[in-house]
């Protein structure tokens, strides 16, 4: 094991590492698992935001594989629906799982659920979103890191109207501790230096109410009078860019998004939308599954931690990850280079011209 520990070391990053650590104590004949087939339950909020059933859970399910042959999955997706996470998460106690990965829907209210769980001994990982109650672990990336780059972008494409320009807030659901971050690290890069015409905060992070609200604003403040969108992720900025087309915004002011969807790349290439926020799936994904794995085994989480915050009144171990702005000009050395997507995916026949244009192919 120590030889393990040092070749890691030497040949990896921190997220890589304390992968190949877990993957090292089992290895090494680690059999605290004791021949039996750990449970892990995985609990994803929505299929609204397309990262949690096209990237996190494929991801995770194949790390957890990698790290674990014997360990087996549950999968259960709320559909952003409160209770029926809570009663997910219930079942998954009732059923005995060894430990449960958690993107809450609310993270207030599934607290006493996440308080059961650890009454009854499985710990419970929080994945991206903060969850409250007795967590065991938590993987993410900074949120207000994730707002600077997006405010900052935005303020660069807004070019000489960056000085008291005038845009629209599309917020998450700040029932998500995420929302609350990204909208503060936002906020310290765009107050003071552009008018906030309209800001809303978006319920269950749905498209459609974004693309309401953008019509509404669109109405409240005049076509011509908007010089920004501060889009919280890609699926706010495609209900917003749909608001401003149908309403004949022309040209269009720029937008921010999150997440690196496909579509948003797509978006980005055609010119539509600005910029995206790029959270690597994949360290992410490694780091949860590690996390997942260890406290299956009942083992310690602080050798896959890279850090702790503080949460449950204590602190937890933690891995946060740098999130990256990504605009036309980097999805090659970003998202295409880490293999999340090929140009022939990103580049339809009808973006060939503009693809061409912007050196991917
Ligand atoms: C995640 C974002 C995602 C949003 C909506 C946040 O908690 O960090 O990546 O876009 O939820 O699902």
């Amino acid at each position: 094991m120590k030889a393990c520990i040092r070749g890691a070391a030497v040949a990896m990053t921190a997220i890589s590492m304390a992968v190949a650590l877990a993957a090292c104590g089992q290895g090494a004949g680690n059999d605290s698992d004791g021949g039996n087939t750990p449970r892990i339950g995985l609990l994803l909020p929505d299929a609204t935001t397309a990262r949690w059933e096209t990237q996190d859970r494929p991801l995770l399910e194949k790390a957890i594989k990698e790290l674990c042959g014997n360990c087996t999955v549950e999968h259960a997706n709320a559909e952003g629906n409160v209770a029926a996470q809570q009663e997910q998460l219930n079942s998954m106690i009732t059923k005995g799982a060894d430990a449960i990965v958690l993107v809450a829907v609310d993270a207030r209210s599934l607290g006493a659920a996440v308080r059961k769980a650890a009454e009854a001994d499985i710990p419970v990982i929080a994945y991206d979103r903060l969850a409250e109650g007795p967590i065991s672990g938590y993987v993410s990336f900074d949120g207000e890191e994730v707002g600077r780059l997006q405010g900052r972008a935005l303020l660069e494409a807004m070019g000489d109207r960056m000085n008291g320009g005038q845009i629209v807030m599309m917020n998450g659901d700040p029932s998500d501790p995420n929302a609350v971050s990204f909208k503060k690290g936002a906020l310290s890069a765009l107050e003071g230096r552009v008018e906030i015409g309209k800001a809303y905060d978006t319920l269950h992070w749905r498209t459609e109410t974004a693309n309401m609200n953008m019509s509404g604003a669109i109405s409240a403040l005049g076509v011509g009078n908007i010089d920004g969108v501060y889009a919280a992720n890609d699926g706010l900025a495609a209900g917003s860019i749909s608001a401003l087309k149908a309403n004949k915004v022309n040209p269009l002011p720029p937008v921010t998004g999150q997440d690196a969807e496909l579509s948003a790349l797509r978006r980005i290439v055609s010119g539509d939308q600005y910029m995206t926020v790029y959270k690597p799936f994949g360290p992410e994904a490694s780091a949860g599954a590690a996390m997942a794995v260890a406290a299956a085994r009942g083992e310690s989480l602080d050798r896959v931690a890279t850090g702790q915050v503080r949460a449950r009144g204590g602190a937890v171990p933690a891995v946060l990850l740098p999130p990256v702005s990504v605009t036309v000009d980097n999805i090659k050395d970003t998202l295409v280079k880490d293999g999340v997507y090929t140009i022939q995916q990103i580049c339809t026949p009808q973006l060939r011209a503009a693809c061409g244009k912007a050196g991917l192919s």
